[in-house]
Formats: structure tokens, sequence, C-alpha cells
């Protein structure tokens, strides 16, 4: 199963279009299942070290469902929004509070495998910083982080969303990137998760 984490706030272009990798995934043949942190409450980590005692995180909140998925699946998708040149709060939260399951397991994340979805308002609003930020949590985990390739993606699927859903659809250049990550995606999949 792929686990799509939509990082935004609101349900708009950062669900849209992770919504349609999951689509193509699932076209693939794929089992997918998408986490949006739209309405949900998850805390930011207080570094209290409680989980490294007791296993578990102290906050019981939303990501209890994140705690769930994110041991038993064999892909992730991270998608943000742009927020000041970087990945969101809430995105940035469940990042931090993965140290809870790292404190069960320091490998429980391992051997999966992770790409990235950046979306910024501008067309060079920070997505590849974000991205970068994204793979640095892959590499910290040992998910092994997919870009999409040369000519075209690079690190990871780049959208310009001009702040709008019709903007978001009218960018070719966008799901061109996104349609090679997801390339490679499925690639790295079948070569490392025989
Ligand atoms: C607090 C905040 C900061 C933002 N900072 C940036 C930014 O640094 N660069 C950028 O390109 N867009 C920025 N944006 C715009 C969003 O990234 C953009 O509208 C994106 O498509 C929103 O995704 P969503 O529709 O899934 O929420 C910012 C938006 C907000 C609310």
């Amino acid at each position: 199963m792929i686990l799509g984490i939509s990082g935004s706030p609101r349900n708009q272009t950062t669900n849209y279009v992770l919504n349609n990798a999951l689509e193509k995934l699932e076209a693939e043949g794929f089992k997918t299942v998408l986490f949006s942190v739209n309405g949900k409450k998850i805390g930011p980590c207080l570094h209290c070290d409680y989980c490294l005692e007791n296993k578990e995180c102290i906050q019981k909140d939303d990501m209890s469902e994140l705690y769930k998925l994110l041991p038993i699946v064999r892909g992730i998708i991270m998608a943000s929004p742009m927020h000041n040149g970087g990945i969101s709060a809430q995105l940035k939260a469940v990042m931090d509070r993965c140290r809870a399951l790292y404190a069960i397991d320091t490998n429980i994340l391992g051997n999966k495998i992770g790409m990235s979805i950046a979306l910024g308002g501008d067309r060079s609003g920070g997505q590849e910083l974000a991205i970068q930020q994204i793979n640095t949590f892959y590499i910290i985990n040992g998910i092994i982080p997919v870009g999409g390739g040369m000519f075209g993606a690079n690190l990871g699927a780049c959208f310009w969303s001009q702040d709008s859903l019709d903007g978001i659809k009218k960018d070719d250049e966008g799901f061109k990137s996104l349609e090679r990550t997801l390339n490679c995606f499925i690639k790295a999949y079948y070569q490392y998760m025989k």
C-alpha cells in the first residue's frame, strides 16, 4: 500500500495533485490511502522524551492514524504547499512526531520508497528546498528517496499553482514532472520491494 500525506491545512491544490498521483498509482495496480492534515489536530513535537521511555507519544491526537499507517505501508508520497519557502508547519509536525515511531524501532520506516511533491503560488517559491527537506526526512528515517530524473523532474514533482485550483490544472509542466517522478517511484518500488 502507498500512503499519500498532504501537508496542506485546507482542501485545495495540494490535495488535488496528490489525489491525481494516487489515482495514477491505483491505475497501475497499487493500493493507496490518502491522509490529509486538513481538519486534523496534530500538535508539534514537545521534545518531552515520553516516547523514548514509553514507546508512544504523550499527545493523543490525529497523529494516531499515521502511527498505524506509517509502519505498514511500502511507499510514501509527501506533498506540501510552500509556506515561506519551505514545507508547511503541519507537515513538519507530522515529521517530528515520527520520533515516537523511531522510539519503538529505529528501522520502523526503513526500506520504504519515498517521493515528494511541492506546490507554490509562485513558480520559484521554494519548491526544491521543500523537496530537499522531505528527502532529508526520508534519508534520516531509512526511507529510499526517489526523484524524477533529469530533463523534466529532477528532485521530484514541482507545481506552480498560482494560488488556485484553476491555476494548478493549467500547470502542464507540473503534471509532466509528476508523471516522471511517479515512473521513477514505480520503477524503484519494483526494484527494492521484491
Ligand atoms: C502562510 C503561507 C505562506 C506561503 N508562502 C509561499 C511561498 O513562500 N512560496 C510560494 O510559492 N507560495 C507560498 N504560498 C502560497 C501557497 O503555497 C500556494 O497557494 C499553494 O498552492 C497552496 O496549497 P493548498 O491549496 O493545497 O493549500 C504561501 C501560502 C501561505 C498560506
